[in-house]
């Protein structure tokens, strides 16, 4: 069985992709400071799969931690989720996030590096392109950010490309998974999504104005180049996001030479807009979601979704479920825990 470490496993993506591990025969061993996230969700990670998971409290700026972990267990390879993603606090406290996404990831490189684990999943974001100048969004499309938060996933990414480039022959498998936008949960209902503030995210926000958590929605802009003027993106369900990250485990552990750095979008090459999700989420669920039309957020863009054809060539992978799916999913987790992890 290949054991795999999870930096940040016990985060909303990072737990969904601890179930489809262990449904394909992989052994994780979750890494995570819980400063996002909270244990109650690797316990319920155990009751869905009904067995038990390894955890281990850490930092991934602690280096003598992490090496000690590498002592005592042997990985196949690493899947690192562990990050600060908040855009909006990035620019308030961007050393904080260069600190935490950038150091972090390279203090895991040099012990993988120490250690001769050279298989390397990231969880980059369609940040990295920027505002994209063609649509669907090529995995070969011009690179830019705007805020800190983006800059660190970049930054990371050519930290990623130069060591795969710094062999003649290469050793490293390392796949940089450019998530769209993952929402849902799983269909159990027992994990999801739980902001620790207000949310910034559209979904998130739409779920607690329906549980009543939120007064109402603001939609930022209705004056976009857009069919309805609201911004347009490519939602992808958390679960399909998850079996992604497998799909790219197997795609590695199949290889017999290595081949260095591959980026590869994780979307459904659809984009929806604000509104159409709003109306999928109150048609799906039958609930109430108060709206106004609010001034545009700073340093948002109208258009974002994948070319997903790389993923499907290389990975074999495809997303399944649809934009109702994710808004049922989404709700049966809202709705079962109106406080998240917290007790209700
Ligand atoms: P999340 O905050 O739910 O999960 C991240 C986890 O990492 C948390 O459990 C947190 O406690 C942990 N963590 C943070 N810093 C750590 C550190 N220094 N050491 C150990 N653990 C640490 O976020 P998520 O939505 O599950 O995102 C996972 C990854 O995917 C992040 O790197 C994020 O930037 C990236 N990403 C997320 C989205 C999204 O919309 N959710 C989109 C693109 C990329
Ligand atoms: N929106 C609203 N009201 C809200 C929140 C969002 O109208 O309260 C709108 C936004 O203006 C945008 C759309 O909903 O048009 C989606 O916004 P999100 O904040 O949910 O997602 P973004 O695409 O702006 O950004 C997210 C993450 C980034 C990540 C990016 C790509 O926040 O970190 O997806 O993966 F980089």
């Amino acid at each position: 069985m290949k054991k795999i470490l999870v930096t940040g496993g016990a985060g909303y993506i990072g737990s969904h992709t601890l179930i489809e591990l262990i449904k394909l025969g992989f052994e994780p061993v979750v890494y995570d400071n819980l400063s996002n996230s909270s244990p109650v969700a690797i316990e319920r990670v155990e009751q869905i799969v009904d067995q038990k998971i390894a955890f281990i409290k850490g930092d991934v700026l602690d280096k003598t931690h992490l090496t000690q972990v590498f002592t005592e267990h042997e990985f196949f390879g690493v899947i690192h989720f562990a990050g600060l993603k908040a855009v909006g606090e990035s620019v308030a406290k961007p050393l904080k996030y260069y600190q935490n996404n950038v150091s972090g990831t390279l203090n895991l490189l040099e012990v993988m590096t120490d250690f001769g684990v050279k298989n390397f999943i990231f969880s980059s974001s369609a940040t990295v392109y920027g505002d994209p100048e063609m649509l669907p969004i090529v995995e070969t499309a011009r690179r830019s950010c705007t805020n800190p938060y983006g800059q660190s996933k970049l930054t990371v990414e050519y930290v990623l490309e130069d060591l795969a480039k710094s062999e003649r022959v290469p050793s490293w498998n390392i796949i940089s998974l450019r998530y769209f936008n993952p929402i849902g949960a799983d269909a159990s209902g027992t994990i999801g999504e739980d902001p620790s503030d207000i949310p910034n995210n559209l979904m998130p926000y739409i779920s607690q104005v329906a549980v009543g958590k939120l007064e109402k929605l603001s939609v930022f802009g209705d004056d976009y180049d857009t069919p309805d003027g609201t911004g347009v993106r490519d939602y992808i369900h958390v679960v399909d996001l998850a079996k992604g990250h497998v799909k790219a485990l197997e795609y590695i552990a199949k290889q017999t030479s290595a081949f260095g750095f591959e980026p590869i979008n994780l979307g459904t090459g659809h984009g929806t807009s604000v509104l159409e999700l709003v109306g999928a989420f109150v048609s799906t669920t039958g609930q109430n979601v108060p709206y106004v039309i609010a001034p545009r957020r700073a340093g948002d863009i109208a258009t974002c979704y994948a070319s997903a054809d790389k993923a499907k060539t290389l990975l074999g992978w495809t997303a399944e479920f649809d934009i109702e799916r994710m808004c049922v999913d989404t709700w049966r987790w809202q709705s079962q825990n109106p406080q998240g992890y917290h007790s209700n």
